[in-house]
């Protein structure tokens, strides 16, 4: 990871209540053993779990997110939550552009790229997922599809500081399938240059992480290529145990 200090963020979907705070707790617990010496962590509940795992996480320097927000500050926008409220209960991270909101809200890259300048208004850092279907990929256009979505998705602006990428592949979300760890590399390298070409040194220094299918059993192979600067993490978020294994293979 070149210098690059990792990012190991859980992303809990549409799962959790107030009890799922024991989680929190085992996580809380075992990061006290140091391994917050070495990386970053970030937990992103669903929204009304993230003023709760802020007081939760208090005395640990684990940091809480949301998954996703709205562009504006506030308004008439029944359901959404703006990024200064994520910010006023102590987020310091929000997800935006999702495949699973991509899908399910029909949040475009336009979309995407209003979410992130809003999220950086608030003074949230943004992790504007990317990643290509099972089709795209079959047809060899993974590398181009991801390129146009960060093309679309990443404001001019973009800092080390106020932004990480996660590259998703859509098909390996939750399918147990992730790519070879020499294709997790080259598209990597390639959202790398990208990065860098369009952002200097800033785009040098800004986190890439892997998502998609990750357990405490592959992260070693699949946090491994230079460019993978740590993971996106869901269904091995839920627990605490798979998640701490996660964070100890980084
Ligand atoms: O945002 C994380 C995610 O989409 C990956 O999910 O369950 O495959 O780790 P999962």
């Amino acid at each position: 990871t070149d210098g690059i200090r990792p990012l190991v963020a859980g992303n809990w979907k549409m799962n959790g209540l107030r009890r799922s705070v024991d989680t929190i707790e085992a996580l809380k617990s075992h990061a006290q053993e140091g391994v917050l010496e070495r990386i970053d962590m970030l937990v992103c509940p669903p929204a009304t779990l993230v003023a709760l795992a802020v007081k939760t996480m208090d005395t640990v320097p684990i940091h809480i997110g949301g998954q996703t927000c709205h562009p504006a500050e506030n308004g008439a926008h029944t359901g959404d939550i703006a990024p200064e409220m994520l910010l006023d209960v102590g987020a310091s991270y929000v997800l935006t552009g999702h495949s699973e909101r991509r899908t399910d809200h029909g949040e475009t890259d336009e979309v995407v790229h209003a979410q992130t300048l809003g999220a950086w208004r608030a003074g949230l850092c943004a992790i504007v997922c990317v990643g290509e279907t099972k089709d795209e990929r079959e047809a060899g256009n993974e590398v181009s599809v991801v390129a146009g979505q960060i093309a679309g998705s990443v404001p001019d602006g973009a800092t080390a500081e106020n932004t990480v990428v996660a590259y998703e592949p859509v098909w390996a979300i939750g399918t147990g399938l992730t790519p070879t760890v020499d294709d997790i590399a080259a598209m990597h390298d390639a959202i790398r240059a990208e990065l860098t070409n369009r952002f200097g040194d800033e785009g040098a220094k800004m986190r890439i992480l892997y998502g998609g299918s990750v357990k405490p059993g592959n992260a070693a192979d699949v946090l491994a290529p230079n460019n993978v600067d740590g993971a996106l993490v869901g269904g091995a978020s839920l627990s605490a145990s798979d998640f701490m294994g996660i964070a100890d293979a980084v």
